[in-house]
Protein backbone atom coordinates (compact mmCIF):
# COMPACT_ATOMS: atom_id res chain seq x y z
CA UNK A 1 0.00 0.00 0.00
CA UNK A 2 1.37 3.38 -0.70
CA UNK A 3 1.68 5.84 1.41
CA UNK A 4 1.49 8.39 -0.69
CA UNK A 5 -2.15 9.97 -1.09
CA UNK A 6 -4.30 9.15 -3.89
CA UNK A 7 -3.67 12.79 -5.99
CA UNK A 8 0.36 12.95 -5.40
CA UNK A 9 1.73 15.15 -7.84
CA UNK A 10 4.54 13.61 -9.06
CA UNK A 11 6.55 15.39 -11.46
CA UNK A 12 9.63 17.48 -12.52
CA UNK A 13 10.86 21.05 -12.38
CA UNK A 14 13.04 23.54 -14.50
CA UNK A 15 13.00 27.49 -14.57
CA UNK A 16 13.17 29.45 -18.27
CA UNK A 17 16.13 30.93 -18.00
CA UNK A 18 18.38 27.32 -17.67
CA UNK A 19 16.12 25.67 -20.87
CA UNK A 20 14.20 27.92 -23.16
CA UNK A 21 17.10 29.63 -24.61
CA UNK A 22 15.82 31.61 -27.65
CA UNK A 23 17.06 34.70 -25.24
CA UNK A 24 16.33 37.58 -27.92
CA UNK A 25 13.74 35.75 -29.68
CA UNK A 26 10.01 37.29 -30.52
CA UNK A 27 10.64 40.09 -28.73
CA UNK A 28 11.51 38.76 -25.26
CA UNK A 29 14.32 41.48 -23.63
CA UNK A 30 17.47 40.43 -21.31
CA UNK A 31 17.44 39.06 -18.36
CA UNK A 32 19.73 38.87 -15.12
CA UNK A 33 20.32 35.49 -16.22
CA UNK A 34 21.14 36.52 -19.64
CA UNK A 35 24.21 38.77 -18.26
CA UNK A 36 25.29 36.14 -16.28
CA UNK A 37 28.56 34.12 -17.49
CA UNK A 38 29.16 30.49 -17.47
CA UNK A 39 31.67 28.27 -15.56
CA UNK A 40 32.43 27.31 -11.87
CA UNK A 41 33.74 31.02 -11.63
CA UNK A 42 30.01 32.29 -11.93
CA UNK A 43 28.90 33.37 -8.33
CA UNK A 44 32.23 34.71 -7.61
CA UNK A 45 32.53 36.83 -10.87
CA UNK A 46 28.98 37.91 -9.62
CA UNK A 47 29.93 38.91 -6.28
CA UNK A 48 33.02 40.67 -7.78
CA UNK A 49 33.41 44.98 -7.28
CA UNK A 50 33.51 45.01 -11.05
CA UNK A 51 30.29 43.28 -11.99
CA UNK A 52 28.28 45.42 -13.99
CA UNK A 53 26.14 43.53 -15.52
CA UNK A 54 27.79 44.08 -19.05
CA UNK A 55 27.56 41.20 -21.98
CA UNK A 56 31.45 40.32 -22.99
CA UNK A 57 31.36 37.37 -25.27
CA UNK A 58 35.13 38.10 -25.85
CA UNK A 59 35.85 37.26 -23.00
CA UNK A 60 32.80 34.95 -21.37
CA UNK A 61 30.36 32.15 -22.51
CA UNK A 62 26.59 33.00 -22.00
CA UNK A 63 25.11 29.72 -21.63
CA UNK A 64 21.87 30.52 -20.65
CA UNK A 65 21.56 32.52 -24.03
CA UNK A 66 20.98 28.99 -25.46
CA UNK A 67 20.05 26.87 -22.59
CA UNK A 68 18.39 23.34 -24.47
CA UNK A 69 16.75 24.83 -26.72
CA UNK A 70 13.58 24.17 -24.85
CA UNK A 71 11.70 27.01 -26.97
CA UNK A 72 11.72 25.20 -29.81
CA UNK A 73 11.42 21.64 -28.88
CA UNK A 74 9.53 21.87 -25.81
CA UNK A 75 6.86 19.43 -27.61
CA UNK A 76 9.65 17.11 -27.60
CA UNK A 77 10.29 17.29 -23.95
CA UNK A 78 6.96 17.68 -22.88
CA UNK A 79 5.99 13.73 -24.19
CA UNK A 80 9.00 12.71 -22.62
CA UNK A 81 7.57 14.08 -19.28
CA UNK A 82 4.26 12.48 -19.76
CA UNK A 83 6.10 8.95 -20.97
CA UNK A 84 7.42 9.20 -17.69
CA UNK A 85 3.48 9.52 -16.55
CA UNK A 86 4.22 13.54 -14.72
CA UNK A 87 1.11 14.21 -13.20
CA UNK A 88 2.54 17.93 -13.22
CA UNK A 89 5.10 19.93 -14.57
CA UNK A 90 7.03 23.03 -12.89
CA UNK A 91 8.61 25.41 -14.85
CA UNK A 92 8.41 29.87 -14.96
CA UNK A 93 7.36 32.53 -17.31
CA UNK A 94 10.66 34.66 -18.20
CA UNK A 95 9.13 37.72 -17.19
CA UNK A 96 11.64 39.31 -20.50
CA UNK A 97 9.42 37.26 -22.47
CA UNK A 98 6.37 38.95 -21.08
CA UNK A 99 7.55 42.15 -20.51
CA UNK A 100 10.67 42.79 -22.19
CA UNK A 101 12.46 45.88 -20.71
CA UNK A 102 9.55 45.35 -17.39
CA UNK A 103 8.38 48.51 -17.21
CA UNK A 104 6.48 48.52 -20.40
CA UNK A 105 2.87 49.06 -19.83
CA UNK A 106 1.54 46.43 -22.50
CA UNK A 107 2.65 43.08 -22.47
CA UNK A 108 4.27 40.91 -25.43
CA UNK A 109 1.79 38.69 -27.09
CA UNK A 110 4.60 36.52 -28.60
CA UNK A 111 6.04 35.43 -24.99
CA UNK A 112 2.08 35.25 -24.01
CA UNK A 113 1.65 32.77 -27.06
CA UNK A 114 4.42 30.79 -26.42
CA UNK A 115 2.95 30.20 -22.68
CA UNK A 116 -0.16 29.20 -24.08
CA UNK A 117 1.23 26.89 -25.96
CA UNK A 118 3.51 25.34 -23.25
CA UNK A 119 0.43 24.93 -21.32
CA UNK A 120 -1.48 23.45 -23.72
CA UNK A 121 1.10 20.78 -24.45
CA UNK A 122 0.58 19.70 -20.73
CA UNK A 123 -2.95 19.91 -20.69
CA UNK A 124 -2.85 17.38 -23.46
CA UNK A 125 -1.33 14.92 -21.51
CA UNK A 126 -3.41 15.79 -17.93
CA UNK A 127 -0.10 16.94 -16.67
CA UNK A 128 -0.96 20.06 -14.42
CA UNK A 129 0.90 22.81 -15.05
CA UNK A 130 2.72 24.81 -11.93
CA UNK A 131 4.04 27.80 -12.58
CA UNK A 132 6.68 29.94 -10.53
CA UNK A 133 6.06 33.77 -11.53
CA UNK A 134 9.82 35.07 -11.01
CA UNK A 135 12.57 32.45 -10.81
CA UNK A 136 16.08 34.29 -10.97
CA UNK A 137 15.23 36.18 -14.04
CA UNK A 138 14.33 39.87 -13.79
CA UNK A 139 14.06 41.60 -16.74
CA UNK A 140 18.16 43.00 -16.74
CA UNK A 141 16.29 46.59 -16.83
CA UNK A 142 14.52 46.55 -13.79
CA UNK A 143 18.09 45.82 -12.66
CA UNK A 144 20.11 48.65 -14.44
CA UNK A 145 17.85 51.53 -14.61
CA UNK A 146 15.69 50.63 -11.27
CA UNK A 147 18.60 49.24 -8.90
CA UNK A 148 16.88 45.87 -8.47
CA UNK A 149 14.13 45.36 -5.76
CA UNK A 150 15.13 47.50 -3.09
CA UNK A 151 13.22 49.81 -5.64
CA UNK A 152 9.62 49.91 -4.44
CA UNK A 153 8.73 51.11 -8.06
CA UNK A 154 9.30 47.19 -9.17
CA UNK A 155 5.78 46.29 -6.53
CA UNK A 156 3.99 47.84 -9.64
CA UNK A 157 5.76 46.15 -12.35
CA UNK A 158 5.84 42.60 -11.06
CA UNK A 159 2.48 43.47 -10.09
CA UNK A 160 1.21 44.33 -13.75
CA UNK A 161 3.26 41.48 -14.72
CA UNK A 162 2.03 39.22 -12.55
CA UNK A 163 -1.96 40.32 -13.40
CA UNK A 164 -1.30 39.45 -16.77
CA UNK A 165 -0.14 36.15 -16.96
CA UNK A 166 -2.63 35.30 -13.70
CA UNK A 167 -5.26 36.54 -16.26
CA UNK A 168 -4.40 34.95 -19.13
CA UNK A 169 -3.80 31.57 -17.47
CA UNK A 170 -5.81 31.21 -14.35
CA UNK A 171 -8.61 29.38 -16.28
CA UNK A 172 -5.79 26.59 -17.06
CA UNK A 173 -3.18 26.85 -13.90
CA UNK A 174 -4.16 26.11 -10.41
CA UNK A 175 -0.57 26.08 -8.77
CA UNK A 176 1.37 29.41 -8.66
CA UNK A 177 4.58 30.45 -7.07
CA UNK A 178 5.34 34.15 -6.59
CA UNK A 179 9.07 34.36 -6.10
CA UNK A 180 11.70 31.07 -6.44
CA UNK A 181 13.97 30.79 -3.05
CA UNK A 182 12.54 34.02 -2.12
CA UNK A 183 14.68 33.85 1.32
CA UNK A 184 18.68 33.17 -0.92
CA UNK A 185 19.25 36.86 -1.04
CA UNK A 186 21.48 37.31 1.33
CA UNK A 187 23.81 34.52 -0.61
CA UNK A 188 22.53 35.15 -4.07
CA UNK A 189 21.18 39.01 -3.77
CA UNK A 190 22.02 39.16 -8.13
CA UNK A 191 19.70 36.19 -8.63
CA UNK A 192 16.59 37.40 -6.21
CA UNK A 193 17.33 40.79 -6.11
CA UNK A 194 18.87 41.94 -9.07
CA UNK A 195 21.60 43.19 -6.87
CA UNK A 196 25.04 43.76 -7.49
CA UNK A 197 27.94 45.67 -5.28
CA UNK A 198 27.92 48.58 -6.80
CA UNK A 199 24.01 48.67 -6.68
CA UNK A 200 23.57 47.27 -3.01
CA UNK A 201 24.63 43.58 -3.19
CA UNK A 202 26.40 43.50 0.54
CA UNK A 203 24.10 46.19 2.05
CA UNK A 204 21.77 44.80 4.94
CA UNK A 205 19.34 47.66 4.26
CA UNK A 206 19.05 46.90 0.22
CA UNK A 207 18.17 43.44 1.08
CA UNK A 208 15.71 43.86 3.86
CA UNK A 209 14.21 46.52 1.59
CA UNK A 210 14.26 44.46 -1.06
CA UNK A 211 12.26 41.62 0.94
CA UNK A 212 9.65 43.84 2.22
CA UNK A 213 9.06 44.72 -1.49
CA UNK A 214 8.68 41.10 -2.88
CA UNK A 215 6.23 40.35 0.15
CA UNK A 216 4.25 43.30 -1.05
CA UNK A 217 4.33 41.88 -4.57
CA UNK A 218 3.70 38.77 -3.31
CA UNK A 219 0.76 39.69 -1.37
CA UNK A 220 -1.02 41.53 -4.29
CA UNK A 221 -0.33 38.16 -7.02
CA UNK A 222 -2.19 36.41 -4.26
CA UNK A 223 -4.78 38.56 -4.14
CA UNK A 224 -5.31 39.10 -7.68
CA UNK A 225 -5.02 35.60 -8.24
CA UNK A 226 -7.85 34.40 -5.33
CA UNK A 227 -9.88 37.57 -6.69
CA UNK A 228 -10.02 35.81 -10.17
CA UNK A 229 -10.54 32.27 -8.66
CA UNK A 230 -10.77 31.76 -4.64
CA UNK A 231 -9.73 27.74 -5.63
CA UNK A 232 -6.43 28.64 -7.03
CA UNK A 233 -3.15 27.92 -4.92
CA UNK A 234 -0.69 30.57 -4.64
CA UNK A 235 2.69 29.62 -2.95
CA UNK A 236 5.95 30.75 -1.55
CA UNK A 237 8.63 28.70 -2.24
CA UNK A 238 11.90 28.70 0.05
CA UNK A 239 15.24 27.64 -0.48
CA UNK A 240 15.67 25.24 2.62
CA UNK A 241 18.73 23.81 4.45
CA UNK A 242 17.72 22.04 7.86
CA UNK A 243 20.03 23.06 10.42
CA UNK A 244 22.02 21.20 12.98
CA UNK A 245 23.73 22.21 15.59
CA UNK A 246 27.28 20.73 15.49
CA UNK A 247 26.67 19.42 19.62
CA UNK A 248 25.09 19.91 22.47
CA UNK A 249 26.73 23.03 23.03
CA UNK A 250 23.85 25.69 24.65
CA UNK A 251 25.93 28.55 22.21
CA UNK A 252 25.72 26.53 19.26
CA UNK A 253 22.13 25.30 20.23
CA UNK A 254 20.98 28.78 20.42
CA UNK A 255 22.75 30.13 16.91
CA UNK A 256 21.32 27.34 15.20
CA UNK A 257 17.83 28.04 16.54
CA UNK A 258 18.56 32.11 14.90
CA UNK A 259 20.06 30.88 11.63
CA UNK A 260 17.00 28.60 11.11
CA UNK A 261 14.83 31.72 12.19
CA UNK A 262 17.00 34.14 9.98
CA UNK A 263 17.72 31.97 6.74
CA UNK A 264 15.13 28.98 6.60
CA UNK A 265 11.74 31.21 8.35
CA UNK A 266 12.11 35.06 7.74
CA UNK A 267 9.98 34.93 4.26
CA UNK A 268 8.09 31.82 4.82
CA UNK A 269 6.88 33.55 8.30
CA UNK A 270 5.87 36.68 6.46
CA UNK A 271 4.04 35.11 3.51
CA UNK A 272 2.24 32.12 5.52
CA UNK A 273 1.99 33.93 8.67
CA UNK A 274 0.49 37.30 7.34
CA UNK A 275 3.07 39.26 9.81
CA UNK A 276 7.31 39.70 10.73
CA UNK A 277 8.12 37.53 13.25
CA UNK A 278 9.21 38.89 16.22
CA UNK A 279 12.65 38.50 16.15
CA UNK A 280 12.91 40.61 13.05
CA UNK A 281 13.59 43.40 15.58
CA UNK A 282 16.67 41.89 16.80
CA UNK A 283 17.89 40.79 13.37
CA UNK A 284 17.66 44.51 12.19
CA UNK A 285 19.49 46.10 15.64
CA UNK A 286 22.25 43.88 15.00
CA UNK A 287 22.57 45.00 11.64
CA UNK A 288 22.54 48.54 12.69
CA UNK A 289 19.06 49.21 11.11
CA UNK A 290 15.28 49.79 12.42
CA UNK A 291 11.75 50.00 10.67
CA UNK A 292 12.32 53.80 10.45
CA UNK A 293 15.02 53.08 8.02
CA UNK A 294 12.84 51.28 5.22
CA UNK A 295 10.13 52.57 2.83
CA UNK A 296 6.95 50.90 3.76
CA UNK A 297 3.19 52.60 3.22
CA UNK A 298 0.55 52.29 5.14
CA UNK A 299 -1.52 49.78 3.45
CA UNK A 300 1.67 47.57 2.75
CA UNK A 301 0.93 45.72 6.42
CA UNK A 302 -2.64 45.19 5.75
CA UNK A 303 -1.62 43.67 2.53
CA UNK A 304 0.86 40.91 3.81
CA UNK A 305 -1.98 39.78 6.43
CA UNK A 306 -4.38 39.55 4.24
CA UNK A 307 -3.07 38.11 1.37
CA UNK A 308 -1.07 34.58 2.40
CA UNK A 309 -0.17 32.15 0.71
CA UNK A 310 -2.08 28.76 0.63
CA UNK A 311 1.00 26.11 0.78
CA UNK A 312 4.48 26.26 1.07
CA UNK A 313 6.72 25.13 -2.14
CA UNK A 314 10.67 24.72 -1.26
CA UNK A 315 13.67 23.09 -2.79
CA UNK A 316 15.74 20.85 -0.69
CA UNK A 317 19.46 19.13 -1.34
CA UNK A 318 21.46 19.50 1.39
CA UNK A 319 21.68 20.33 5.33
CA UNK A 320 23.76 22.31 7.41
CA UNK A 321 25.85 22.32 10.36
CA UNK A 322 26.10 25.37 13.10
CA UNK A 323 29.44 25.77 15.19
CA UNK A 324 30.58 29.28 16.09
CA UNK A 325 32.75 28.03 19.00
CA UNK A 326 35.67 25.68 17.25
CA UNK A 327 37.49 27.36 14.70
CA UNK A 328 38.94 24.56 13.05
CA UNK A 329 35.97 22.57 11.60
CA UNK A 330 36.32 21.08 7.81
CA UNK A 331 34.28 23.15 5.33
CA UNK A 332 32.06 22.04 2.53
CA UNK A 333 30.58 23.86 -0.20
CA UNK A 334 26.61 24.16 -1.02
CA UNK A 335 23.47 25.23 -2.72
CA UNK A 336 24.65 29.11 -1.90
CA UNK A 337 25.23 28.08 1.63
CA UNK A 338 27.92 26.30 2.45
CA UNK A 339 29.76 25.61 5.76
CA UNK A 340 30.86 23.29 8.23
CA UNK A 341 31.23 19.78 7.19
CA UNK A 342 29.15 17.57 8.47
CA UNK A 343 30.68 14.20 9.95
CA UNK A 344 27.88 11.82 9.43
CA UNK A 345 27.23 12.88 5.65
CA UNK A 346 28.91 12.38 2.38
CA UNK A 347 28.78 14.93 -0.45
CA UNK A 348 28.20 15.21 -4.28
CA UNK A 349 30.59 15.96 -6.55
CA UNK A 350 30.12 19.53 -5.89
CA UNK A 351 30.30 19.24 -2.41
CA UNK A 352 26.44 19.37 -1.38
CA UNK A 353 26.18 16.96 1.71
CA UNK A 354 23.87 14.56 0.85
CA UNK A 355 20.80 13.97 4.01
CA UNK A 356 17.44 12.40 3.25
CA UNK A 357 16.56 12.08 6.60
CA UNK A 358 17.06 15.71 6.70
CA UNK A 359 14.38 15.73 4.17
CA UNK A 360 11.93 14.40 6.99
CA UNK A 361 13.31 16.74 9.70
CA UNK A 362 12.10 19.71 7.06
CA UNK A 363 8.94 18.49 6.20
CA UNK A 364 8.15 18.11 9.96
CA UNK A 365 10.10 21.19 10.84
CA UNK A 366 7.88 23.24 8.25
CA UNK A 367 4.44 21.58 8.50
CA UNK A 368 4.59 21.86 12.44
CA UNK A 369 5.84 25.08 12.13
CA UNK A 370 3.04 26.67 9.20
CA UNK A 371 -0.14 24.05 9.30
CA UNK A 372 -0.39 24.48 5.65
CA UNK A 373 0.20 21.86 2.94
CA UNK A 374 3.86 21.94 1.26
CA UNK A 375 5.33 20.72 -2.20
CA UNK A 376 8.88 19.93 -2.34
CA UNK A 377 9.33 21.62 -5.77
CA UNK A 378 13.25 21.09 -5.69
CA UNK A 379 15.50 18.20 -5.04
CA UNK A 380 17.96 15.73 -6.83
CA UNK A 381 21.37 15.15 -7.54
CA UNK A 382 23.87 17.36 -9.74
CA UNK A 383 26.54 14.60 -11.03
CA UNK A 384 28.59 13.91 -13.72
CA UNK A 385 26.85 11.28 -16.61
CA UNK A 386 29.28 8.76 -18.11
CA UNK A 387 27.77 8.16 -21.50
CA UNK A 388 28.86 4.36 -22.18
CA UNK A 389 29.64 2.23 -25.01
CA UNK A 390 26.11 1.23 -26.33
CA UNK A 391 24.25 4.78 -25.48
CA UNK A 392 23.15 4.43 -22.13
CA UNK A 393 23.47 6.41 -19.16
CA UNK A 394 23.54 4.27 -15.62
CA UNK A 395 22.75 6.66 -12.90
CA UNK A 396 22.69 4.39 -10.35
CA UNK A 397 23.30 7.45 -7.86
CA UNK A 398 21.27 9.62 -9.05
CA UNK A 399 18.41 6.99 -8.31
CA UNK A 400 19.83 5.90 -5.25
CA UNK A 401 20.23 9.44 -4.11
CA UNK A 402 15.98 10.13 -5.15
CA UNK A 403 15.28 6.73 -4.08
CA UNK A 404 16.07 7.80 -0.52
CA UNK A 405 14.69 11.08 -0.53
CA UNK A 406 11.43 9.80 -1.74
CA UNK A 407 11.29 6.73 1.74
CA UNK A 408 11.71 10.21 3.58
CA UNK A 409 9.32 12.22 2.39
CA UNK A 410 6.74 8.18 3.25
CA UNK A 411 7.97 8.90 6.50
CA UNK A 412 7.55 12.22 6.92
CA UNK A 413 3.95 11.72 5.37
CA UNK A 414 3.99 9.10 8.16
CA UNK A 415 4.67 11.77 10.45
CA UNK A 416 1.41 13.76 9.28
CA UNK A 417 2.61 16.32 7.03
CA UNK A 418 0.36 17.32 4.67
CA UNK A 419 2.49 17.07 1.06
CA UNK A 420 0.86 17.16 -1.98
CA UNK A 421 3.73 16.93 -4.64
CA UNK A 422 7.17 16.38 -5.30
CA UNK A 423 9.01 17.80 -8.38
CA UNK A 424 12.44 17.03 -8.74
CA UNK A 425 15.13 19.61 -10.13
CA UNK A 426 16.49 19.77 -13.96
CA UNK A 427 14.08 16.52 -14.73
CA UNK A 428 15.73 17.06 -18.04
CA UNK A 429 19.10 18.25 -17.65
CA UNK A 430 19.89 21.80 -18.16
CA UNK A 431 22.07 25.00 -17.34
CA UNK A 432 23.17 25.49 -13.94
CA UNK A 433 22.15 28.47 -12.12
CA UNK A 434 25.27 28.64 -9.94
CA UNK A 435 27.97 27.70 -12.15
CA UNK A 436 26.09 27.65 -16.10
CA UNK A 437 27.73 24.45 -16.52
CA UNK A 438 25.90 21.66 -18.81
CA UNK A 439 27.83 18.86 -16.75
CA UNK A 440 26.30 19.26 -13.65
CA UNK A 441 23.12 17.30 -14.76
CA UNK A 442 19.98 16.45 -13.08
CA UNK A 443 17.77 15.17 -15.37
CA UNK A 444 15.99 11.80 -16.45
CA UNK A 445 16.76 13.03 -19.75
CA UNK A 446 19.96 13.50 -20.84
CA UNK A 447 21.06 16.40 -23.71
CA UNK A 448 23.91 16.20 -26.17
CA UNK A 449 25.22 19.68 -25.03
CA UNK A 450 28.44 20.29 -23.51
CA UNK A 451 30.12 23.04 -21.30
CA UNK A 452 31.61 24.35 -24.30
CA UNK A 453 28.05 24.90 -26.07
CA UNK A 454 28.90 21.67 -28.29
CA UNK A 455 26.82 18.76 -28.93
CA UNK A 456 23.44 18.22 -31.37
CA UNK A 457 21.21 18.93 -28.52
CA UNK A 458 19.48 15.36 -28.85
CA UNK A 459 17.80 14.06 -26.08
CA UNK A 460 17.74 10.73 -24.53
CA UNK A 461 16.65 8.35 -21.87
CA UNK A 462 18.43 7.88 -18.44
CA UNK A 463 18.47 4.59 -16.52
CA UNK A 464 16.26 7.06 -13.74
CA UNK A 465 14.05 7.47 -16.74
CA UNK A 466 12.66 3.97 -16.01
CA UNK A 467 13.05 4.22 -12.66
CA UNK A 468 11.35 7.26 -12.17
CA UNK A 469 8.32 6.12 -14.37
CA UNK A 470 8.01 3.10 -12.34
CA UNK A 471 7.70 4.85 -8.79
CA UNK A 472 5.22 7.59 -10.67
CA UNK A 473 3.02 4.41 -12.04
CA UNK A 474 3.05 2.61 -8.15
CA UNK A 475 2.22 5.86 -6.62
CA UNK A 476 5.51 6.10 -4.96
CA UNK A 477 5.42 2.54 -3.42
CA UNK A 478 8.31 0.40 -5.75
CA UNK A 479 11.35 2.21 -5.32
CA UNK A 480 13.55 -0.65 -6.26
CA UNK A 481 16.17 -0.12 -8.88
CA UNK A 482 16.00 -3.04 -10.47
C1 LIG B 1 18.04 26.10 -6.80
C2 LIG B 1 17.50 26.97 -7.90
O1 LIG B 1 18.78 26.87 -5.92
O2 LIG B 1 18.94 25.10 -7.12
C3 LIG B 1 17.64 26.40 -9.31
O3 LIG B 1 16.16 27.31 -7.68
C4 LIG B 1 18.97 25.71 -9.42
O4 LIG B 1 17.46 27.44 -10.24
C5 LIG B 1 19.01 24.56 -8.43
O5 LIG B 1 19.30 25.28 -10.71
C6 LIG B 1 20.25 23.71 -8.49
O6 LIG B 1 21.37 24.52 -8.40
P1 LIG B 1 22.54 24.44 -9.47
O7 LIG B 1 23.45 25.54 -9.10
O8 LIG B 1 23.14 23.09 -9.31
O9 LIG B 1 21.91 24.63 -10.79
Amino acid sequence: MSKFPENFLWGGATAANQLEGAFDRDGKGLSVADAMPGGKERLAILASDDFDWSIDESKYTYPNHRGIDHYDRFKEDIALFAEMGFKCYRFSIAWSRIFPQGDEMEPNEAGLKFYDELIDECLKYNIEPVITISHYEMPLNLATTYGGWKNRQLIDFYERYANTVLTRFHSKVKYWMTFNEINSSFHAPVLSQGLINKTGAKDFKSIIQGWHNQFVASAKAVKIGHELNPDLQIGCMIIYATTYSMDSNPINQMATIKQNQEFNFYCADVQVRGKYSAFTNRFFKEHGITWADLEIEDQDFALIKEHTVDYVGFSYYMSAVVDIVSEDNAQVAGNLLGGVKNPFLEASDWGWQIDPEGMRIALNEIYNRYQVPCFIVENGLGAYDKIEADGSIVDDYRIDYLQRHIAAMAEAIEDGVDLIGYTPWGCIDLVSASTGEMSKRYGFVYVDLDDEGQGTLDRSKKKSFDWYQKVIATNGDDLSNN
